[in-house]
This record gives C-alpha cells, sequence and structure tokens, in this order.
C-alpha cells in the first residue's frame, strides 16, 4: 500500500526531538511546524506543473509555474493545527478547511464536532493532516467526510502512524497516500502509540 516514510536526516532529527519527553511545549509547536514544511514537500512532489509566458529583466521566456486549481488544507482539529502551519508555509495560496474530532476515550471511536471546507472541493488536490494515525479512526472518518463533499484526490499527513494504523487506514482508503516521518510498530491499551511522542494535544497546547 501506499505509505511513504519520509526518511529524510532533517525529518528523523526533528521527531526525535518531539519524541523526547524533556522538549518544551514550545520547541514542540516549533519542531512540528518545520516537520509539516519538510513532509509536504515530499508530499506535493507530484503536483502539475504548466508552461506559462512570464518575462526575466532580460526577456521573454516559458517557465513552469502550479497548474489548476489552489490546494486544500485541511487540519484535524486540534492538533493538525499545528502540522498545518508548516505546510501553509510552503503553500501559503492554499485554501484551509477544518475538520474537528475528538477521540472518546472508552471506546476510542472518533467523534465530530466541527466541519467546514472551502467549496468546490472536487476540483482541488486535498491534503489532510493530523500529527498522528493510532487506531487511524479519526483519519478515516475525515477522509470519509471528504469524499462525502466530493474530495477526489486526498493525501493524508502525519508525523507518526501505528503499523495497526497505516494497514487499517490502507484498507479503507486505498487510494489515499500517507506520508509519515515513521511508522512505530505498537498500539496501547488507551490507542497510544508506543514509543510515540505522546499525546501531541496536549504536548502543543497544554
Ligand atoms: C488524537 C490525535 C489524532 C487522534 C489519533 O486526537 O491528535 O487526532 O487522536 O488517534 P486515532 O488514529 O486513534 O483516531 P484527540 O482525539 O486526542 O484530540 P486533540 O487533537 O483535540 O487532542
Amino acid at each position: 500500500h501506499s505509505i511513504h516514510v519520509v526518511t529524510h536526516p532533517l525529518v528523523q532529527h526533528k521527531l526525535s526531538k518531539m519524541r523526547d519527553k524533556e522538549t518544551s511545549s514550545t520547541n514542540f509547536r516549533r519542531l512540528l511546524r518545520e516537520i509539516g514544511l519538510l513532509l509536504g514537500y515530499d508530499a506535493t512532489r507530484d503536483l502539475p506543473l504548466v508552461e506559462r509566458d512570464i518575462t526575466t529583466p532580460i526577456e521573454a521566456m516559458k517557465a513552469p509555474l502550479l497548474e489548476g486549481k489552489k490546494l486544500v488544507i485541511v487540519p484535524i482539529l486540534r492538533a493538525g493545527l499545528g502540522l498545518a502551519e508548516g505546510i501553509i508555509d510552503l503553500v501559503p495560496l492554499a485554501r484551509v478547511g477544518h475538520v474537528g474530532l475528538y477521540r472518546d476515550p472508552k471506546t476510542l471511536q472518533a467523534v465530530e464536532y466541527y466541519f467546514k471546507i472551502p467549496q468546490d472541493i472536487s476540483d482541488r488536490d486535498v491534503i489532510v493532516c493530523d500529527p498522528m494515525l493510532a487506531t487511524a479512526h479519526s483519519a478515516i472518518a475525515a477522509v470519509d467526510r471528504l469524499k462525502e463533499s466530493g474530495a477526489k484526490r486526498i493525501k493524508f499527513i502525519c508525523v507518526l502512524g501505528s503499523e495497526q494504523g497505516a494497514r487499517a487506514f490502507a484498507e479503507v482508503h486505498p487510494d489515499v497516500p500517507v506520508f509519515a516521518a515513521a511508522i512505530d510498530a505498537k498500539l496501547n491499551d488507551h490507542g497510544y502509540i508506543v514509543p510515540g511522542l505522546g499525546d501531541a494535544g496536549d504536548r502543543l497546547f497544554g
């Protein structure tokens, strides 16, 4: 299935800093933003280009520019907001949608509390982001809703996945490639990734 683990040394270094419990919330926020930019760089490799006429100070030329409609970035609230910052740094003209989901601590099912996305999403490339892909219930629910709303070309960016979550996500949404800095082996009984990096939302927002 289409899981891309981004092995770039800067990504791996930043991830290790994020995992470290001694990392402050200020630094965690900064690292999440930086890693978002680097993961976003990898996930946008295949955006189509088109040759357009421009004029340099020296002469006219045809130059490659992004084709088509603006990208839509969709963070899953709350922790996805921190990751989206970095992707927005990379594609400043992107539209931004928001999907609010919390994970019921007992059932681990994703419960939706907010959904607002730009219009004509069916013509646009969509990047959904959330630092954690644990059981994948949240990611699956977010992509389900985006597909219901007409989204056709979707990618998912996370910092850390679990093997179980990556497998579950690929089974339900095989057409949605996943970009991650690492996939950890285990999930504990509370649905936390092990060794993981803790609760991304809490580490970001306190
Ligand atoms: C966490 C995390 C993901 C989700 C991952 O969010 O930020 O959204 O759980 O778990 P899953 O793959 O098992 O669904 P949480 O529900 O704690 O909300 P928060 O981001 O608002 O803290």
